[in-house]
């Protein structure tokens, strides 16, 4: 019989609240700390613990059926995956910083400055819908630093509690988007699997109801 493989962040912000949820709807689970892929126990599943940023590729691929994923990945890099529920977790913003001090009336003041960022394809779309152009600097984590340390003059990163922007001297000019968990469903889940699937969302939409 096959198994409905559902990815979830490894190590991370969502991790913890992934794995209560599966707990939750009843789908438990006794990894060891570095086994990255385990059974669940009486119900046909299998967890992938993965790096977020890789999930989106592997829904693509069919590798896995079905990832607890922010919303904010899926729009980076995530164009074909269907969203089937918003979990109502994670929330949080994907917003321009900028130094403390400095002067920001609008998205124009970027014109021809440097953005250090995770997500670049987030940005460039706000970008382009505001007619600015600006350079990008990719970074994969720590992003608030790159204002102190000179390599850029605006971030665009995850908020979440503020606190990060707030120790690095930044503050929030722009909220790009709004994101929160959600479960995420590769294009190429076949039939099968899709039965499985739809006992899970069952399930989790009873629980999201009843924590309301
Ligand atoms: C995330 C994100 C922000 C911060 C936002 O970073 O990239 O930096 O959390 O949360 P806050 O508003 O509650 O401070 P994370 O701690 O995951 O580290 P990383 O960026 O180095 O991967
Ligand atoms: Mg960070």
């Amino acid at each position: 019989m096959s198994k409905l493989r559902i990815a979830v962040q490894k190590s991370g912000r969502l991790n913890q609240d992934s794995m209560k949820l599966l707990k939750d709807i009843g789908i438990s689970i006794d990894n060891g700390k570095d086994q990255l892929k385990a059974s669940a126990k009486g119900f046909p599943v299998e967890v992938f613990y993965l790096r977020n940023g890789d999930i989106p590729q592997y829904l693509k691929d069919g590798v896995v059926d079905a990832a607890i994923i922010g919303e904010n990945v899926l729009i980076e890099k995530g164009e074909g995956i269907n969203v089937v529920e918003k979990l109502g977790f994670s929330s949080c913003r994907v917003c321009i910083a900028v130094p403390k001090a400095d002067q920001y009336n609008s998205i124009k003041d970027l014109e021809g400055k440097r953005i250090a960022t995770s997500y670049p394809n987030t940005v460039k779309m706000f970008l382009n819908e505001h007619g600015v152009e600006a350079n990008l600097h990719i970074i994969n984590g720590s992003v608030e630093i790159a204002p102190n340390i000179g390599l850029a003059d605006a971030i665009c990163d995850i908020v979440s509690s503020g606190s990060t922007l707030f120790k690095n001297n930044l503050k929030e000019v722009d909220t790009i988007l709004k994101s929160e968990a959600v479960l995420a469903v590769s294009p190429k889940l076949n039939s099968e699997r899709q039965a499985i699937l739809e006992t899970i969302q069952f399930r989790i939409q009873s629980v999201l109801k009843g924590r309301n």
